[in-house]
């Protein structure tokens, strides 16, 4: 099956009148099957609008997104969304959160139980099945919340600055157990960072935004600079010595500079 997204004329607006606020401007793009698109953009760019009009969550005010050709209109567990504050029942333990969305997606007992033994395991959470969220550090919690999209096999995976929260060391092992994930099960990803280096380490393509209402910039192909042995199949730590990701850190971070408005007075 492939999983290929495409916009048409989507732009979004809250409120109407003078109180009107353009998020995103008429934006038109194509991502591509189990694509790793990482967007990057000033704050109140239109970011998190476009991951929540992709799920199904917002409507756009103009245009669709099509999911292999047929209109996104609802969210669903084809379209699994993180967030950064991983928004765990705080209630339910370490499994029950994994198995909630098999649960009300009515999936049969003995298939719900394989996978979400299969996402504790591979999100090294073994051993903690029966703990609560509050029991487990930020890092196990993000990966509770991570195996709790996985599980549900999504086509597409939606991520909103996921690991913001994260001190580096954890980041880094989060990141590299997404990989580790994510190459096993191929969704396609939209992933959105305020971390230039993450965002070039780990995409097939980064989407710059410009500030508000945002637009797509610029649009980097990583993948075609990396050729087959790509970044993110190494450690950050040892990929950040290349003077080819080098550059083009340094390229998206000019890029998403110039959009940063000065502040006003400074
Ligand atoms: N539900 C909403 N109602 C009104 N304004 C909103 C709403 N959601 C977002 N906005 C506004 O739209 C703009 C883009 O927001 P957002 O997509 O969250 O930006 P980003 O994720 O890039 O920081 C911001 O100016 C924000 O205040
Ligand atoms: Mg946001």
């Amino acid at each position: 099956m492939t999983t290929t997204i495409e916009y048409r004329n989507v732009s979004m607006s809250f409120g109407t009148g003078a109180q009107a606020v353009r998020a995103l401007d008429p934006t038109n793009f194509k991502i591509g099957n189990q694509e790793f698109l990482m967007i990057v953009g000033p704050s109140g760019c239109g970011k998190s609008t476009l991951l929540h009009v992709t799920s199904g969550l917002l409507k756009p005010t103009t245009g669709e997104v099509l999911l292999d050709g047929q209109p996104i209109t609802a969210p669903g567990p084809d379209k699994a969304l993180v967030f950064q504050n991983f928004s765990l029942f705080p209630w339910k333990t370490v499994w029950e959160n994994i198995d909630f969305g098999l649960r009300i997606n009515n999936l049969p007992r003995d298939e719900r139980e394989a996978r979400v033994r299969h996402y504790i395991k591979l999100t090294g959470l073994s051993g903690f099945e029966h703990r609560y969220p509050r029991q487990l550090s930020g890092g196990m919690q993000q990966r509770v919340a991570i195996a709790r999209s996985f599980v549900l096999r999504p086509r597409v995976l939606l991520m909103d600055e996921p690991f913001a929260a994260l001190d580096a060391q954890n980041r880094a092992i989060m990141q590299e157990e997404l990989v580790r994930i994510w190459s096993e099960q191929r969704s396609t990803v939209l992933f959105i960072t305020h971390s230039v280096e993450e965002a070039v380490y780990l995409a097939d393509r980064v989407m710059v935004m410009s500030r508000r209402p945002g637009q797509i910039k610029e649009v980097i192909d990583v993948g075609a600079v990396t050729g087959a042995s790509h970044w993110r199949t190494r450690p950050l730590n040892d990929v950040a010595s290349d003077a080819k990701f080098q550059n083009l850190r340094h390229h998206v971070w000019e890029s998403v500079r110039s959009e940063i408005s000065p502040l006003v007075g400074a």
